[in-house]
């Protein structure tokens, strides 16, 4: 008899315990329920491919603007964001953003350059000596004509032009301080014709490897050094093996911000205003904090590395550019006789 209610007990409980979890899960009582996916399923969803880290001012201008727009459109536009190169390399991205594998991307102008040659002006020497030069190009003429330029691309909406930093140089032989310092030297840049010729002139050789790899080449040796803002060398420990920092603010590494243009041109009205606001946003924040995130990266840099830092001197900047000077006429037709005047105007001819 005891064994009888004893069994009728351990059923009863049973039956009575997954009744009680069944429910619960159902309710969604005890376990917290992520509705992420099924709103992405009604969600416009923007891909943004890029190759730096999160903490850099590009890695944390577009998360900002991930926030804004999802707030802004309540969760009915999406952005996923692919630092790192996680989903493309810098090589492969401009294809994948004209194939809509990806809806926006935000490449560096000399990357760009391979595609629009008007875009390496970024690249001559010394063409932008402060960052109100930059913004006044950026916002100005030479940043109308270029946005124009880029759209004659197929496939491909100029949106606006992102901060980061003037470009200084690492590498592991010597201070480089003349431009005999640079000779038999190798170095990583970004790909554009005015960059290599840059370093030609000096007497060095380069490789455009991709951003990402660059680490591994500095660390076999494979190349003696690289040229990036301080963001990019302190994120990416493109200081590691290294001995010797210029600080030589030689040209300026800013990004164009570029979208699909079939997929900007199908947005829903509603949903591009709200983009464009969160864009504008983004733009006048990644302006005022570029210069401070670099400046912060500096400080860690000095403070947690052995690099010898070297700040170009004015007099030394003018052997520079001695040997430099020839790029500006050699690529005045492909840069563009309006662009030119604009930087003429400002600096006078070198
Ligand atoms: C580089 O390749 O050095 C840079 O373009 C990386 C970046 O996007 O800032």
């Amino acid at each position: 008899m005891r064994t009888f209610f004893y069994i009728g007990l351990f059923i009863i409980t049973g039956i009575a315990t997954a009744y009680f979890v069944g429910f619960q899960s159902q309710t969604g009582f005890t376990s917290e329920y992520d509705d992420d996916q099924e709103k992405l399923k009604d969600a416009i969803v923007i891909k943004v491919s890029h190759v730096v880290s999160e903490n850099t001012p590009k890695g944390k201008a577009i998360r900002r603007f991930k926030a804004l727009v999802e707030k802004n459109t309540k969760g009915k536009v999406k952005v996923e964001i692919y630092p790192n190169g996680s989903l493309y390399s810098d090589i492969s991205e401009w294809n994948a953003l004209k194939n809509n594998n990806v809806q926006m991307i935000i490449p560096a102008t000399s990357k760009v350059s391979a595609y629009v040659p008007e875009y390496s002006v970024f690249d001559l020497p010394f063409a932008f000596n402060s960052y109100k030069d930059v913004q006044r190009a950026f916002e100005g003429n030479i940043g109308d004509i270029l946005l124009k330029k880029v759209e004659k691309q197929e496939n491909v909406k100029g949106i606006t032009f992102w901060y980061n930093g003037f470009k200084q140089i690492t590498n592991s032989q010597r201070p480089l301080i003349r431009p005999v310092d640079f000779n038999r030297l190798h170095f990583r840049t970004m790909p554009g014709e005015v960059i290599k010729d840059q370093y030609q002139r000096m007497g060095a050789a380069v490789s455009h490897l991709p951003f990402n790899k660059t680490y591994e080449n500095l660390e076999v040796g494979f190349i003696d050094g690289q040229e990036n803002t301080i963001s990019n060398i302190y994120s990416k420990k493109l200081y590691d093996h290294q001995s010797y920092l210029t600080v030589s603010n030689h040209s300026y590494l800013g990004y164009v911000v570029l979208m699909n243009e079939d997929f900007w041109g199908d947005l829903p009205e509603e949903y591009r205003v709200e983009i464009e606001e969160a864009m504008n946003q983004t733009t006048e924040w990644i302006r005022r904090h570029s210069i401070e995130i670099n400046d912060d990266h500096m400080r860690e840099l000095k403070r947690n590395t052995d690099l010898e830092v070297h700040i170009l001197l004015n007099s030394e900047k003018e052997k520079w550019m001695k040997k430099l000077a020839p790029l500006y006429e050699e690529y005045e037709d492909e840069i563009g006789k309006e662009i030119m005047k604009e930087i003429y105007k400002r600096n006078g001819r070198p």
